[in-house]
């Protein structure tokens, strides 16, 4: 046998780590700011500038910085080996993380850096990358390409110009653009809650977006005095310590509607319920039950906090991004035991308020009936939104129509879907606009019932869906009639 050298195409090989991990700009700074963190930063300061539809993105730290040959190195791809152990404060992982991150979202990084007042600057460029040539900056040219100067001579500033994936959407307007960096910063503000309150074993960092201070934001919203902390458990696993926390989050009629939309988020409390797993402090997976548990209503107001050292990385399978990791086996039953605990407790701050089907004292929307081996769904016809349009002059259409939803329901593929992705099945949540047309059709008809008494009217809808389970909503629309 002979040998023969056989390098991967460069081009290729760098365009293919563009789809390694799923990076959105939360996700890909994520890793930059562990980057900075690593190298003991205590600022960080991230521009995001929408630049007439060419958005530019830079992040600088105040940490230790690098040496020409460090920067060299890190500007290798696969930089180090996955299985080499580190240590115990590094977020880092495959020597991918600033290429793989940035690449995600750029086709130009440039990287400049300075230690001990000696500067040093890198680029790759997609576009110009044959046979791994990769562009060094000589002379001024680090000073003029920085856009904040380092602090006391040392730090590290990268980045990233022809930003295409932020502007893949040709419609990339600074208002969306404007809303991508909103998301992000929220995204942030959970992700490195820890780092920021200086709760991890270091000194507290500070991150400004833009110019402004980034408040770091507690999912468990442990400082409300209506949350309840339950005990935290410390689960030894293979020499590995985890530690797990579960919080019940306060009842919706115990938060403000604004403190109430931060706190569901975008994707709103059903989906957010569950574990939110903390690699080193930062938060790396949140709102999963890894299939312990369903999504459900009675369960939503329970978040577990599950902190991981990185040396369990292998167990968790821990992707590129960090975006994701696998339940190890040995620990499935013990979270089991927790979660099965915990469901009941929740049920009750929840049902202690809202109305749930089965529950005789509250009005549902849908209807179970169980009889000789049957079970028929159907639409509750005294549900006031129903009775109100059942008395409407065209009610004999409505009735028609109500029928035809009831019995073309697609119970198979309903079947099909809560047996194989019972995780998946969403129906979308009320909005305030739809909630508002609800209202006005409800209320005038429930006030007639009620002799006009606005208690009275506040109390069945309490009972009633879907305005139980979105009391913060029928709360606003009473405040803004004056009522
Ligand atoms: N902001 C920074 N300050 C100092 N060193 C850095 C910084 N960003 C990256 N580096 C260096 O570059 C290396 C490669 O980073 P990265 O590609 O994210 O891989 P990993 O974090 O897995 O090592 C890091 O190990 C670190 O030595
Ligand atoms: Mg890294």
């Amino acid at each position: 046998m002979i040998t023969k050298r056989n390098p991967p195409d460069a081009t290729s090989l760098m365009m293919s780590a563009r789809s390694f991990g799923n990076y959105d700009l939360a996700g890909a700074l994520a890793d930059l700011i562990d980057n900075s963190i690593k190298a003991n930063a205590e600022n960080i300061w991230i521009s995001c500038d929408y630049n007439d539809g060419d958005p530019f993105v830079s992040v600088s730290d105040d940490g230790h910085g690098m040496c020409a040959l460090e920067l060299e190195a890190a500007m290798r791809p696969a930089s180090t080996n996955p299985a080499d152990e580190r240590s115990p404060d590094d977020l880092g992982r495959f020597g991918w993380g600033m290429k793989s991150a940035s690449f995600s979202q750029c086709r130009k990084l440039v990287v400049l850096t300075a230690r001990d007042h000696e500067m040093s600057g890198a680029i790759w460029d997609l576009d110009n990358i044959d046979d791994w040539t990769m562009g060094v900056l000589v002379g001024d040219e680090v000073v003029r390409t920085a856009t904040r100067p380092f602090v006391d001579g040392h730090g590290t500033e990268v980045i990233w110009k022809d930003c295409d994936r932020l502007s893949e959407d040709h419609q990339l307007t600074s208002a969306n653009f404007n809303e991508i960096v909103r998301r992000t910063a929220d995204r942030l503000a959970v992700v490195f809650q820890r780092y920021m309150e200086g709760k991890s074993k270091r000194a507290r960092l500070a991150i400004h977006l833009n110019e402004r201070p980034l408040k770091p934001y507690d999912p468990f919203y442990a400082a409300h005095e209506a949350t309840q902390p339950l005990e935290e458990e410390p689960l030894l696993v293979a020499n590995h310590v985890v530690v797990v926390q579960p919080y019940i989050l306060p009842h919706f009629s115990k938060l403000g509607e604004r403190e109430y939309e931060r706190l569901g988020g975008e994707e709103g409390f059903i989906r957010n319920q569950g574990f939110y797993v903390y690699r080193n402090d930062r938060l790396i997976i949140h709102g999963t039950w890894f299939r312990l548990a369903k999504y459900g209503d009675l369960s939503q107001l329970v978040r577990i906090s599950v902190d991981i050292p990185n040396s369990m990385d292998d167990m968790w399978k821990i992707t590129v991004d960090k975006g994701d990791a696998q339940l190890p086996v040995v620990l499935r039953n013990r979270l089991k035991q927790i979660v099965n605990r915990l469901r009941s407790k929740s049920a009750r701050v929840y049902r202690a308020r809202g109305g749930c089907l089965g529950d005789p004292s509250s009005v549902s929307v849908w209807l179970r009936h169980a009889r000789n081996n049957e079970i028929k769904y159907s639409i509750n016809r005294s549900h006031p939104v129903v009775a109100k349009v059942l008395k409407s002059e065209s009610a004999d259409n409505v009735r028609a129509l109500l029928h035809l939803i009831e019995q073309n329901f697609p119970v198979a593929k309903f079947r099909n879907d809560a047996m194989s992705k019972p995780d998946s099945i969403s129906q979308t949540p009320t909005s305030w606009h739809e909630m508002k047309q609800l209202l006005d059709l409800t209320i005038p008809r429930l006030m007639v019932d009620q002799n006009r008494d606005l208690q009275a009217t506040k109390n069945t809808l309490e009972r009633t869906e879907p305005f139980s389970k979105n009391w913060q909503m029928v709360e606003r629309y009473i405040a803004e009639k004056g009522w």
